[in-house]
């Protein structure tokens, strides 16, 4: 009975609302949390109860290992595990950050036909980038799936404030891939601070510095808090400023750490490590190792067994060798914070604290940098640091989806990097113009429209004005703007002056910058003929309001139009108010990816469908898995339960000899196939086997679990017959009784006969068979079942309650209506004397004697009732 409420509340749930997944996909750990229904919010465990797992992906042979078994493996097969992927999404094969990658990991890269990296097994199976951290993604998705027991499709990831278009792409196409829908991208930082203000209000604005160490890069961003009061309590959260440095996060530190191990080793042993793969994998492990022991000691001593060529490798790194190493870094570590600053127009004064998160502020040099930079009182030590961005993108998550009720937190937020857009002029010389269209500090969700004086298809070029920190190349974009010709045309038949080009330009919540909207428009004078026309029958109000909002954003680009000689010609509104809506007309985008493209639509499908196939290889393996294991226990149960150890267990009680022998000749059987073909067998197999076994094990269940039922299933039946007589006798009782005072009866004879009758054939049956069970051995066959004895019971109990429930007859109260019939004449003789009324009135509801109050009626039966 419980366990229905439950499945039908979890129905429910599932079709009503959908579960949220947060990622934080870092270079060494991914964090996950999912907001769902019905469970604690909290950060996703692993399949080991941790709250993290390493982001790695590896494979031993053909199986498929995530996490530490991953990363692990690498000291084994260094070609055929996958750490530090972050490091490589979206980025070009010849590039300063893949030659990085190759000297912390020895995996084999090799160049995509989008030109960019591919990771090559030892068994020579690629995988793409975007695949490997799909395959992350999607191992998330089922631990998520097995949290919440329903399907999870929408995820939200948090992403470095320095993620270009091009990484921001890769994660969006990872995404993908897994069979995931994004719900938004939230760079870390601003992560964090969702996080920091869901338990804190601002009422006085305070400004904060989230900075983030993390393995990939430091960053810092300030941001704004503050809560309104009364009408509008909303917190808004306001993004002012970001700074980074990729050359000083974690992974760069491992390197350096394990430089020195090198050294070390190089020198001791007159061998160089960096020839051995292996070598270096387990050298890689062990400078995380030691940089954590350096995080709280100032020697850490390092032994390996077998590091190479069968030495044992033993050495001691002292904090102070560390940090010599890294002495050029340490006027980076502050700097990002300095660089946020600026770009959020503050100083030091107007920061309320500095809120450390990210693995790398564990390391004592970067905690002292940035002390030494804002003050040891500024630093805030309060939050989970490991876990502040992940649960804050789940809760900004969550708001978006508008599925949860969280605390009301606005989020504005803004693009790191200055965007600018670049077009042919249309002069006869021709000649780029430049515009910057989105600065860097633009508000994300922000559009602007550019207006150009074109007859022709053109394209517009976005490019990066820099090529950011990770060396990007600048353009990423170009899109091209078609059908110029035939709808100026148009527009010029339909009687527009100068009709121009309009592009919006958006800068997506997400970070993505794209041409939003392309349309050809034209001013349509009153006079002109279409103008009348239109103008006479009408153009909607709701469209003029269209056009005022239209009309918004050209404005807001007005400087930019002007500088870009891109000549805005701005209708008065005195003019829109007649101004049809044909006077715009759509136009069509092309969207060229002239540098590193996103995966195509095709692409992906692939990248799917060979995910997929893993998915069901493994699904498959782990069926057979399971098959074979409960195979091989059911052997061994069977074994124990054949044991001449085990006398007088029910399964000896309830079979026999010969049956047992079957068994054990099949036990026997069943086990040297086990041994002999159980490594090869298929699924169906392992079930076949065991069917068999169970067939001849089914008839000895069947009579143990019949002996158990068969005194339960008598007393039921012997129930009924006892209820079934002592009504009989006390109706019959009651009949003689009405019958003397000429009262009707609720039965004829014949019913009660009849019912009679129905009680003797279950008698009589119980009696001969049960007296015939009595003398079946426990290891034979019932002579009767436990179901028939109790559908017979049944069958007594149908005829017994049909005259149980039976009505008294409604001839009584014949009598009594009469009587009462009479006594309102008398009172509508005198209406006005209300104490006869009062007297007279209660007779005809009190007179029903013989009417038996429902409860009473089932009076017989409440305790066979209870007992079933
Ligand atoms: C709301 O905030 C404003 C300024 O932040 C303040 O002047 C005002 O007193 C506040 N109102 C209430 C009701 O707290
Ligand atoms: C920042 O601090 C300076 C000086 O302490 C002050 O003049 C300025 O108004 C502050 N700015 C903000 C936005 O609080
Ligand atoms: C614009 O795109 C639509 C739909 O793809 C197509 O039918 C139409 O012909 C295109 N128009 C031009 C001018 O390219
Ligand atoms: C231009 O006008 C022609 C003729 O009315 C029409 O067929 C065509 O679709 C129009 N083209 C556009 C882009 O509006
Ligand atoms: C823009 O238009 C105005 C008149 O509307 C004209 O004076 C100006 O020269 C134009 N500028 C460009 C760059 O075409
Ligand atoms: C039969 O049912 C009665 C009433 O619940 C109970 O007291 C008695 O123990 C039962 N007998 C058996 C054999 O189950
Ligand atoms: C049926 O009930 C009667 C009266 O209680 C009893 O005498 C008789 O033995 C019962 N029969 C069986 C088969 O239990
Ligand atoms: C017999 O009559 C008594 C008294 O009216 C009543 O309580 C009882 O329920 C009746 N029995 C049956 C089986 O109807």
């Amino acid at each position: 009975m419980r366990l229905l409420p439950l499945a039908l509340s979890l129905l429910s749930l599932d079709t009503a609302l959908a579960s949220v997944l947060a990622i934080d996909y870092g270079s060494d750990w991914i964090k996950a949390s999912v907001m769902s229904p019905g469970i604690p919010f909290d950060v996703l465990l692993n399949k080991d109860s941790k709250r993290k797992m390493q982001a790695s992906v590896g494979w031993k042979q053909t199986t498929r290992y995530f996490g530490t078994d991953a990363f692990n493996l690498a000291s084994r097969f260094p070609t055929d595990s996958f750490s530090s992927i972050k490091l490589l999404q979206a980025v070009p094969f010849d590039s300063p950050a893949a030659s990085q990658y190759s000297r912390i990991s020895s995996a084999e890269t090799v160049k995509t036909t989008r030109n960019t990296v591919a990771l090559r097994q030892s068994d020579g199976t690629q995988w793409s980038i975007e695949e490997l951290v799909a395959m992350q993604f999607s191992y998330i998705k089922q631990l998520a799936e097995a949290t919440t027991s329903e399907k999870v499709s929408d995820v939200i990831v948090a992403i470095p404030s320095f993620f270009s278009q091009f990484q921001r792409d890769a994660v969006v196409d990872a995404i993908e891939i897994a069979g995931l829908r994004t719900l938004a991208l939230i760079n870390d930082g601003t992560a964090v601070a969702v996080n920091y203000a869901m338990t804190r209000n601002f009422p006085t604005p305070e400004h904060h510095v989230i900075y983030d160490a993390g393995a990939s890069g430091i960053r810092a961003t300030v941001v704004t808090f503050s809560t309104g009061n009364g009408t509008n309590p909303a917190t808004q959260i306001t993004v002012a400023g970001v700074g980074y440095d990729l050359s000083t996060g974690g992974t760069e530190l491992d390197r350096r750490l394990r430089e020195i191990l090198i050294e070390a080793f190089n020198a001791k042993h007159h061998k160089d490590i960096r020839t051995d793969k292996r070598g270096l994998a387990k050298l890689w492990k062990e400078a995380g190792r030691v940089k954590a022991i350096l995080s709280a000691n100032t020697e850490a001593s390092s032994t390996i067994e077998s590091l190479a060529w069968d030495i044992d490798f033993r050495t001691k790194v002292s904090r102070v060798a560390f940090e010599a190493t890294c002495e050029d870094l340490k006027p980076k570590f502050a700097q990002p914070i300095e660089d946020a600053l600026r770009n959020a127009g503050l100083t030091l004064d107007n920061i309320t604290s500095v809120i450390l998160t990210g693995g790398s502020t564990r390391t004592p040099m970067i905690q002292t940098a940035v002390k030494a930079a804002v003050g040891e009182d500024k630093i805030a030590l309060n939050v989970n640091a490991d876990e502040a961005a992940v649960l804050g993108a789940a809760l900004h998550g969550a708001s978006l989806s508008r599925q949860f009720k969280t605390k009301n937190i606005k989020v504005s937020d803004i693009g790191a990097y200055d965007v600018q857009v670049s077009y042919l002029a249309t002069a006869s010389t021709p000649r780029t113009i430049n515009t910057l269209i989105f600065p860097a500090g633009s508000k994300v969700g922000a559009k602007k429209t550019l207006t150009f004086k074109r007859k022709e298809d053109f394209v517009i070029n976005f490019d990066y004005k820099e090529p950011g920190p990770a060396n990007f190349p600048t353009r990423f974009l170009e899109v091209g703007i078609t059908g110029v010709a035939e709808a100026i045309a148009n527009l010029t038949e339909l009687g527009a002056t100068d009709p121009v080009v309009k592009a919006t330009l958006t800068l997506s919540e997400s970070g993505f910058v794209s041409v939003s909207n392309a349309v050809a428009f034209g001013e349509i004078k009153d006079e002109s003929i279409a103008g009348k026309l239109k103008g006479f029958f009408g153009g909607g109000s709701s469209e003029e309001a269209e056009e005022k909002t239209e009309d918004n954003r050209p404005r807001a680009s007005e400087s930019v139009s002007s500088a870009s000689s891109a000549n805005a010609s701005e209708p008065s509104p005195s003019e829109k108010k007649v101004v049809p809506k044909d006077n715009t007309i759509s136009l069509n985008t092309t969207v060229v990816f002239p540098t590193i493209p996103p995966m195509t639509v095709e692409e992906k499908k692939t990248a799917r469908s060979r995910l997929r196939a893993i998915d069901l290889e493994e699904a498959a393996v782990a069926r057979k898995e399971e098959a074979r294991n409960t195979f091989e226990s059911y052997l061994y149960r069977m074994r124990d339960l054949l044991d001449p150890e085990n006398r007088d267990t029910p399964f000896k009680q309830c079979s026999q000899e010969s049956e047992r022998q079957a068994i054990s000749d099949k036990l026997d059987e069943s086990f040297a196939w086990l041994y002999d073909r159980g490594d090869v067998a298929e699924t169906s197999q392992f079930l076949d086997k065991r069917n068999a076994l169970e067939t001849l094990e089914r008839p000895i269940i069947h009579r143990y679990k019949e002996i158990e039922e068969f005194p339960q299933a008598l007393n039921n039946s012997q129930m009924w017959n006892w209820s079934t007589r002592l009504f009989l006798q006390e109706a019959r009782e009651n009949m003689t009784a009405e019958a003397a005072a000429d009262l009707p009866s609720k039965w004829t004879k014949e019913e009660l006969e009849g019912l009679e009758k129905t009680l003797k054939e279950h008698e009589t049956w119980l009696n001969e068979w049960v007296e015939k069970q009595k003398s079946v051995k426990m290891n034979e066959d019932p002579v009767i079942e436990t179901t028939e004895m109790k559908a017979r019971a049944k069958v007594l109990e149908t005829a017994l309650m049909k005259l149980v429930k039976r009505k008294v007859p409604k001839s009584v109260k014949k009598k009594t209506t009469t009587s009462a019939t009479e006594a309102p004449t008398t009172t509508a003789t005198s209406p006005a004397d209300g104490e006869s009324q009062t007297s007279d009135e209660p007779k005809p509801t009190t007179e029903p004697t013989v009417v038996v109050p429902e409860g009473e009626q089932q009076a017989p039966i409440p305790t066979i009732h209870d007992e079933l």
